[in-house]
């Protein structure tokens, strides 16, 4: 995905795992894209500081390492480490 297309999270495909991407004010971040309680979309979350609320029962989750702040899920999630170049988001997988 091209860098200036993300505005402030996004869902990208590779295979058939789905991954979220996400805008901060540092930088840009990935973690896997389904909320490890009930497989909600977390692109769909709202987005406060560097955490993600999960859009359908509100477990908190901390973008960049992947720990769950807040119940009801009680495992994190896996991140991914992302790199841009040349406009271009690359997320290694
Ligand atoms: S599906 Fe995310 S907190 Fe329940």
């Amino acid at each position: 995905m091209k860098e200036k297309e993300l505005m402030r999270t996004a869902m990208v495909r590779h295979r058939r795992k789905e991954i979220a991407v996400y805008r901060l004010s540092d930088g840009i971040y990935a973690t896997d894209n389904s909320c490890s309680h009930e497989y909600s979309p977390l692109c769909e979350g709202m987005i406060v500081d560097n955490n993600v609320y999960c859009p359908m029962h509100g477990s908190r989750f901390d973008i960049k390492t992947g720990a769950v702040l807040d119940l009801p899920a009680t495992s994190p999630i896996k991140t991914y480490q992302v790199k841009t170049e040349d406009g271009w988001i690359f997320v290694k997988v």
